[in-house]
């Protein structure tokens, strides 16, 4: 066998690396700005879900909630059982969608739901606004007509940043009073309870729960809203 100038690895001194402190988990597991891949994918990939413990505490939730990207056309990244029975849409099916995908329907007039969305817009375009509560002509997925009491605020990293955006779906043109003021009670619990579980992913919820003035009104409203689907004209 010919001479080798190549050194033998063998022959090489080892040189352990230092043993370097673990670094707390949301580090390990959040990037400025990274979309979250879904749950199965993030475990094919090895990596810890930042929202695992919100996934889990959504599929408890009694009410229907919603979570998506703060950016670009704020997609959904996480619905929940509940929002599948409010809106017939599996999550399979709304994953990557952006939500007005509730309101595309022919019978639904140009502008209606126009006070509404223009509420929405102030809300996503304008820091400051924490919160907004609205009510939207909505669809289900087999075309069932539903008046949606809509539910969102932010959830913003340590650094300020608005990195999810959090919402809650309510079929209000099917309720009475009592049934509104239960969701209201088990809402106001999921943004109590929602804190300490994002905390862990160094995120912060912000907003809180308005109630609404006048639930019966609210309702009557949202079903002569129903009764006038068909007719043109403006919400
Ligand atoms: C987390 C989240 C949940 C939403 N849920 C609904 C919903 O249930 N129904 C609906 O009509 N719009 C919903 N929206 C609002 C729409 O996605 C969209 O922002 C709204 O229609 C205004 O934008 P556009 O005028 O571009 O459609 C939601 C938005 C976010 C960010």
């Amino acid at each position: 066998m010919p001479a080798t100038s190549t050194p033998d690895p063998r022959a090489m001194p080892a040189f352990p690396a230092p043993a370097l402190p673990p670094l707390p988990p949301q580090r390990r597991v959040m990037r400025p700005g990274a979309r979250l891949p879904c749950a199965p994918a993030m475990r094919h990939m090895g990596v810890m879900d930042p929202l695992a413990n919100l996934r889990d505490y959504f599929e408890k939730s009694p009410v229907a909630l919603s979570l998506a990207q703060a950016e670009g056309d704020y997609t959904l990244t996480m619905v929940n059982g509940r929002f599948g029975a409010v809106t017939g849409y599996a999550a399979a099916e709304v994953i990557g969608r952006n939500c007005r995908v509730l309101q595309q329907d022919p019978r639904l007039p140009v502008g209606r739901n126009r006070a509404a969305r223009a509420r929405i817009h102030a809300f996503l375009q304008i820091d400051r606004v924490a919160n907004v509560r609205c009510v939207l002509v909505n669809f289900r997925k087999d075309g069932t007509p539903f008046v949606n009491l809509l539910y969102m605020s932010k959830l913003r990293d340590l650094g300020g940043q608005v990195r999810f955006l959090f919402g809650s779906q309510f079929d209000i043109s099917r309720a009475q009073p009592d049934l509104l003021a239960d969701y209201d009670r088990d809402l106001g619990d999921a943004l109590a309870r929602i804190g300490p579980i994002v905390a862990d992913s160094g995120l912060v919820v912000e907003g809180s729960l308005m109630s609404i003035a006048n639930s019966a009104a609210t309702i009557a409203q949202a079903r002569f809203t129903l009764a006038h689907l068909d007719d043109a004209g403006t919400a």
